[in-house]
């Protein structure tokens, strides 16, 4: 076991950069995507971090892509898989593979508003608070068990970006001591 870190991003990769810039950045290994030209790859290259792409896309099936997936993050023999942004479902042949050993940050109070569109979904519902949770990656849609929540005030014209924006803010900083914590407890 190397004991490191593999991160899963599919976006702008700021919580990825957040992980690289904490005390457990030397920690990261490898970013594994779906999306071979996001900012979080960029981030990767910049940083001399290994990159893999698995692509969903020309794939006789999900299963088929969930496969390739497990080769390219079990190669790194990881203590921990970190999704951070990475935007598509994971499948119970990738869950299945890492017991334990996979968490994702999600932009709302969970179980509240689990899905893509996490943020949308609390403005469009009227509550007025939000905020994040990290938790275990099971075979559902965001239903795994919390790890830690943390909440956010949502103003009165709060736009979905600024909303966001303010979230991010604080997962940039849960997400980071969350895993500190799981790496020294494992
Ligand atoms: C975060 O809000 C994360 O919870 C969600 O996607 C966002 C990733 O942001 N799943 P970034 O690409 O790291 O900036």
């Amino acid at each position: 076991m190397n004991g490191g870190v593999v991160v899963l991003a599919s976006g702008t990769g700021s919580l990825f950069q957040a992980i690289l810039d904490s005390e457990i950045g030397p920690m990261v290994c490898c970013l594994v995507t779906d999306v071979p030209d996001c900012g979080a790859v960029e981030i990767a290259r910049s940083a001399g971090i290994p990159v893999q792409t698995v692509t969903l896309t020309g794939r006789l099936s999900r299963d088929d892509w969930n496969r390739d997936l497990v080769t390219a993050v079990a190669r790194w023999n990881p203590a921990l898989i970190v999704s951070a942004g990475f935007m598509r479902i994971l499948g119970p042949l990738f869950v299945d593979a890492f017991p334990n050993r996979i968490i994702n940050s999600h932009p709302a109070l969970l179980p509240e508003f689990p899905g893509a569109h996490a943020v949308r979904d609390a403005l469009k519902a009227g509550v007025t608070r939000t905020g994040c949770t990290i938790h275990f990656v099971d075979h559902g849609v965001d239903t795994g068990p919390i790890i830690v929540q943390e909440s956010v005030e949502i103003e009165p014209h709060d736009t979905e970006a600024e909303l966001h924006e303010r979230i991010k803010a604080v997962e940039r900083v849960l997400l980071p001591a969350t895993i500190k914590q799981l790496l020294q407890s494992n």
